[in-house]
């Protein structure tokens, strides 16, 4: 036991890899000629931002933004605070936001509001883990990596306590 440490691996770099090319081979088709932007969500979803981007060879444009649910917890707030915005208008342009994991839902969800009332063409989202017995709200998904058990996880985006972000592949969290 001791301190809560990376544990045993959950997603390994290689499914990581050969899954994220599928993505972004099923985006690269459906927005062939529609420049999408596409939204990452800080900070979880930088490192799956960076390698779904790799994979997609047309046209896009790029943008993030920062939400915080969980603050220092392990479990959702239900409180979405708006950190930083976009730094470009989406009004009339197809959105794909790129979230690291749909947990409870409540952050998408929110985010889509958000995005939607800024008069896009339309808004989508592409996820790299989906909790889905965890939710608590219904919410589309339109592009899902995996789906993961209720474990805490962290890695590839992931964090516990600002940590473990680092990792090049997603593992259960230990000993919490
Ligand atoms: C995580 C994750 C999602 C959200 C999902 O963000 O990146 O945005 O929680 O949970 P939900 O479906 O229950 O709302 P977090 O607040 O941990 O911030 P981070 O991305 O900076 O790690």
């Amino acid at each position: 036991m001791g301190e809560p440490h990376p544990g045993r691996v959950v997603i390994g770099e290689p499914e990581l890899r050969g899954r994220i090319a599928e993505l972004g081979q099923a985006i690269a088709r459906d927005y062939a000629g529609r420049e999408p932007v596409l939204v990452g969500v800080l900070q979880g979803a930088f490192m799956f931002m960076a390698d779904l981007v790799r994979t997609i060879p047309i046209d896009l444009a790029t943008d993030f933004i920062s939400l915080s649910s969980y603050e220092a917890g392990t479990r959702s707030s239900g409180r979405v605070r708006l950190v930083s915005d976009l730094s470009i208008p989406i009004a009339d342009r197809h959105v794909l936001i790129v979230e690291d994991i749909v947990d409870t839902g409540l952050t998408l969800a929110h985010l889509k509001k958000n995005l939607e009332a800024r008069r896009p063409k339309s808004v989508r989202a592409c996820v790299l883990a989906d909790k889905a017995e965890r939710r608590q709200v219904e919410i589309t998904l339109d592009y899902v990596g995996f789906t993961i058990p209720d474990v805490y996880v962290v890695g590839y985006g992931f964090d516990y306590g600002g940590l473990y972000r680092n990792l090049p592949y997603v593992a259960a969290l230990e000993g919490a």
